[in-house]
């Protein structure tokens, strides 16, 4: 059905209330079920929820506070929940096979000692994780930190996390999974507006699409980055257009203070157009700041392992099977074993020809994009990350060191359709 643009406010996800509180956790529960959601006004779409929300309820955590959260699974099928550019324990990490049945619940233990990061939530069970994440399965897990308190970057109300995804939809509303996927969804509303004050806000951008480059633009205004997947960048970085791929997160900032109250600008990305109208609606005081220096990137041991990871199709039969360095995913097989605390580099490939382009996600570490195969990084490549980018016949290097914890993690696509058709290996972290 056709929507009017900027006819409906965007939503910000509320935040979830903790059930029970320790001293050193906060416990939730959360509910895994079917709901209908109002995606087009005045009609309801079938989705698969966290809490009766799409997207899920925000998660405020606190770097230094543990959080455990109960996933209850009121779906017809397996599921479980990965926390997307967590360090957390092998048993908490939603890994592919580790999930849970219908009616089943399943606790997970997020100890949050990792800096303050814009992470996300979503579905991962073998399988079902592109169809579930499709349906709604993908909410926001902010992981606040008192060291960011002192700098007085936009706080509180003017915190605003903003998912971006795309689908399509039949004429009822419903959800196709085919190609192409031409509706833009922002905080789950098609083209809506967000009203905003004349001073300062703090935007957490992800790129929730299965398989979608953005390419976003504001009228040419700056957005000034702070902070990327795994945490604030060094120091503040002025962009007119933010390109992320499929899992990647961007924190910026944007003054509305530098227009009159009335202006209106849109957020649009470079192929599917608008996305977001903000309308500057009132002034306001603004004590917040973009301070020249942001937080400290320290310097990474030197890798002591070097791998080559290719990434690729195979199309020769009925179906395209994707590959990590020509092998299909098997939970049976470890791809790498690593010793814990080790430092390695990693050069991924993308061995497939335009327009496939993929993207780099690995489970329990944050890296360092290190070389683009000579060419220049690219803006979203700074800073600590989970998830990267690679375009079609290049290469990436990044390195990372794998610590704390033990066990088999994966690593695969995160154009997540791919990593279902078979783009995923997996590490095993050893003693
Ligand atoms: Cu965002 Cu393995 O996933
Ligand atoms: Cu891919």
């Amino acid at each position: 059905p056709p929507v009017t643009p900027f006819t409906t406010a965007m939503p910000v996800s509320p935040v979830l209330r903790p059930a029970a509180r320790s001293s050193t956790t906060d416990f939730y529960r959360l509910a895994i079920q079917p709901a209908n959601v109002e995606i087009f006004p005045g009609t309801t779409t079938p989705a698969l929820t966290y809490g009766g929300l799409f997207p899920g309820p925000t998660i405020r955590a606190r770097t230094g506070r543990a959080v455990q959260i109960t996933y209850t699974n009121g779906l017809s099928e397996v599921s479980n929940v990965h926390l997307h550019g967590g360090h957390t324990p092998q048993d908490s990490d939603g890994y592919s096979m580790d999930t849970f049945a219908p009616g089943a619940s399943r606790t997970y233990r997020y100890p949050n000692l990792q800096q303050g990061a814009t992470l996300w939530y979503h579905d991962h069970a073998m399988g079902f994780e592109a169809d579930h994440l499709y349906r709604g399965l993908q909410g926001f897990y902010v992981l606040e930190d008192d060291v960011e308190t002192p700098l007085r970057l936009p706080s509180g109300e003017f915190d605003v996390p903003i998912m971006v995804r795309d689908a399509h939809f039949d004429e009822n509303a419903g959800w196709v999974s085919a190609f192409p996927r031409d509706t833009v969804l922002t905080n789950g509303k098609i083209q809506p507006y967000f009203r905003v004050a004349a001073r300062k806000y703090r935007f957490r951008l992800l790129n929730a699409a299965n398989d979608r480059l953005l390419k976003l633009n504001l009228n040419g205004t700056e957005m000034i980055r702070i902070g990327s997947d795994g945490g604030l960048l060094p120091t503040p970085v002025p962009e007119t257009e933010l390109s992320l791929a499929s899992g990647e997160r961007t924190d910026f900032v944007v003054d509305f203070g530098r227009f009159p109250v009335g202006k209106q600008l849109v957020l649009s990305d470079a192929n599917a157009g608008p996305v977001l109208r903000f309308d500057v609606v009132r002034s306001a005081p603004d004590t917040s700041r973009v301070p020249d220096v942001l937080r400290p990137l320290p310097a990474m041991p030197p890798a002591t392992v070097t791998r080559d990871i290719t990434m690729s199709f195979d199309f020769t039969g009925a179906t395209p099977v994707g590959l990590m360095n020509g092998k299909a995913f098997d939970p049976n097989r470890v791809d790498y074993q690593i010793k814990r605390g080790t430092t390695e580099l990693w050069r991924i490939h993308n061995g497939d020809a335009a327009p496939l382009d993929h993207t780099f996600h690995v489970h329990l570490v944050q890296f360092r994009v290190v070389d683009r195969g000579g060419a220049p990084l690219l803006p979203v490549d700074a800073g600590r990350k989970d998830t990267v980018f690679v375009t079609a016949g290049n290469s990436v290097a990044v390195q990372a060191t794998f610590g704390d914890y033990l066990g088999k993690y994966v690593f695969h696509c995160h154009f997540i359709e791919h990593s279902v058709m078979g783009m995923m290996g997996q590490i095993e972290i050893v003693p």
